[in-house]
């Protein structure tokens, strides 16, 4: 590791990345960037870390969940105190009727940059760049809009900067404490079912919280009940941002990249002799590998001895997101392989990409009943190789949105226009977040019966 540096994947062969078409300003831009202060520290980084050793090892479960894509557009407090009130519930939902602790990450304070199936766009008969994500360039179909501008990391990191200081502020600052369990409620959950399910559990807790109070265990003594860590990870996908955030842990020595506690690569630049994985190889942080239908056993070994040498459990994190119809043809060759070899990897489900559709009036949506089945089928696999479906990644808001068809609130292919409002691929809204979250709890309780 000793000729690695935050720089040396240049040397690499690179996909899914904009060209910049004045390259002074770039360099200007990363020289800027590693001069401003990280957004999150190493100490953190390292508690991560031990936190996934022990989803690894079968003794909590991940809960990752956010935006597809973040945006300069819908960035506000409400957006981010809703998105972090449903990770609140479900993780609530989890640890009560899954029995087990959870690990909260958010797609969030940082999720900007969006592989793109294709280079360019055509409508119309004009042809233009596609949209990659705020970080790189605008939505709105115009030459200008489209021209990727270094300027925006800027603000991306801006807005990530706030949103780190919000979330840091909700979780510590009295709106996760256990008591509140009751107002983390979304005022629109119209679906009563689901409504009293919520309720009867944080009745109980509520019930709880008095036993253990009488018993002497309080917020007061024990912070845990009134204070939480949600942690913040995104695809490290623009190499040039993530570059210029990466810092040298002064206690260690070690790298990490300062930009959020966790980084994943994406399904379509896990490349082993890629620009990507080089990068990613030499920082300490937790990594997440996204596997989808094209990932060979040779490949994810060889992911696994590059990303993690000293098979250490809490380092990687593959998350699987084949397609609820895909999953089962090659996910229990994967995990053989990982078995036979004694790799260290906590296992994950991503059910939103595989299951992504286009409507006939051109929405792209997903079925929950598609995403819920990907679910079921990860966790019957595991149970099948004994090994241990170890957490979830899910595309989802706090907002009221119309985005994915079916669950409790009925959302229909007709529906999906009224509240469509995602830069990118479509997400379960509050009431369907939810809701996984109590069938995956169910499941996650079967499994570590
Ligand atoms: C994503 O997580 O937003 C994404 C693009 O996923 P994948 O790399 O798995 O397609
Ligand atoms: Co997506």
């Amino acid at each position: 590791m000793s000729d690695w540096n935050p720089s040396t994947w240049m040397n690499k062969e690179i996909k899914q990345q904009p060209t910049y078409p004045d390259r002074g300003k770039l360099i200007e831009v990363e020289d800027t960037l590693s001069k401003f202060p990280p957004l999150v520290f190493a100490g953190e980084v390292r508690n991560l870390k031990k936190d996934l050793a022990k989803a690894t090892e079968g003794d909590a479960f991940l809960l990752q969940g956010g935006d597809c894509a973040e945006s300069f557009a819908e960035f506000n407090a409400d957006n981010i105190r809703d998105t972090f009130k449903v990770l609140l519930q479900m993780a609530v939902v989890l640890t009560f009727s899954g029995g087990c602790p959870v690990v909260k990450v958010g797609r969030m304070a940082g999720q900007f940059a969006k592989p793109r199936s294709s280079d360019t766009e055509t409508v119309d008969g004009v042809t233009l760049p596609s949209y990659r994500g705020d970080i790189i360039n605008d939505i709105a179909f115009t030459k200008e809009g489209r021209t990727p501008d270094p300027n925006r990391m800027i603000r991306a990191y801006n807005q990530s900067a706030a949103t780190h200081n919000l979330l840091r502020a909700f979780a510590r600052g009295g709106l996760a404490d256990l008591h509140q369990v009751n107002r983390w409620n979304l005022g629109f959950i119209k679906d009563n079912q689901l409504d009293s399910r919520y309720k009867v559990l944080t009745d109980k807790i509520t019930e709880a919280l008095a036993f253990m109070d009488a018993c002497g265990i309080n917020s007061k003594n024990t912070p845990n009940i009134k204070q939480t860590t949600l942690y913040t990870s995104h695809e490290a996908l623009l190499l040039n941002y993530e570059k210029a955030l990466t810092r040298k842990d002064s206690t260690t020595g070690d790298w990490y990249d300062c930009s959020a506690h966790m980084l994943w690569i994406g399904d379509r630049t896990r490349d082993v002799n890629g620009a990507h994985v080089e990068f990613l190889k030499g920082v300490k942080n937790p990594i997440g590998v996204k596997a989808g239908p094209t990932m060979s056993t040779t490949d994810l070994i060889k992911l696994t001895d590059i990303l993690n040498p000293k098979n250490e459990a809490g380092r990687l994190n593959i998350i699987v997101r084949m397609g609820a119809e895909e999953i089962g043809k090659y996910l229990p060759d994967l995990i053989k392989a990982i078995e036979r070899e004694g790799k260290k990897v906590l296992w994950s489900i991503d059910p939103m990409h595989g299951n992504t559709i286009k409507t006939s009036n051109n929405y792209k949506t997903r079925v929950f009943d598609s995403v819920l089945k990907e679910v079921e089928r990860f966790f019957e696999i595991h149970a099948a190789e004994g090994t241990y479906a170890g957490g979830v990644h899910l595309e989802m808001t706090g907002q009221n949105v119309t985005e994915c068809i079916g669950g409790a609130g009925d959302i229909t292919e007709e529906k999906l226009s009224s509240r469509y409002h995602t830069h990118c691929d479509p997400r379960l809204n509050a009431d369907q977040a939810l809701e996984m979250a109590f069938l995956i709890a169910d499941m996650l309780k079967k499994a570590r019966a």
